[in-house]
């Protein structure tokens, strides 16, 4: 079920501070900020070649990162986000194994466009999931 790793997700406090390392000082190729105003959070993306970097900073009132950021003042490892064929399947099967699925179980689309769910970071070792549909 579980495909290759899309991207590692870290929050910070300073978007463009943060972004500013990753191309200035790590010499790394950043992409553009974009808001995800449905999920509380601005993005931009690091290509580390065989994966990628996502930084996210809060956006809008009731961001589900707020509470990270407020625990976690410089920022930190957020979540990991793996791809997978088909995310009804996946859910279907963690749920029947279960897994407990973040919100209605229902996926959103993603920074890349594409349907995702995050699971509980209980479940899976102390890490929050996220699935992508490849
Ligand atoms: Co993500």
């Amino acid at each position: 079920m579980l495909g290759r790793l899309n991207h590692v997700a870290i929050v910070v406090p300073d978007l463009a501070g943060a972004a500013a390392i990753y191309r200035d000082t790590l010499g790394a190729t950043v992409s553009d900020r974009q808001a995800l105003p449905e999920h509380g959070v601005t993005v931009v993306f690091v290509d580390t070649g065989n994966s990628k970097v996502e930084l996210l900073e809060p956006l809008g009132e009731g961001s589900p990162v707020a509470s990270f950021l407020e625990k976690n003042p410089s920022g930190g490892m957020h979540h990991l986000c793996y791809e997978v064929d088909d995310i009804i399947a996946a859910r279907d099967h963690l749920k029947a194994s279960g897994a407990r699925v973040l919100g209605d179980g229902t996926p959103k689309i993603g920074a890349h466009g594409k349907p995702v769910l995050f699971l509980h970071p209980k479940d899976f070792a102390g890490t929050l999931v996220e699935l992508e549909q490849a």
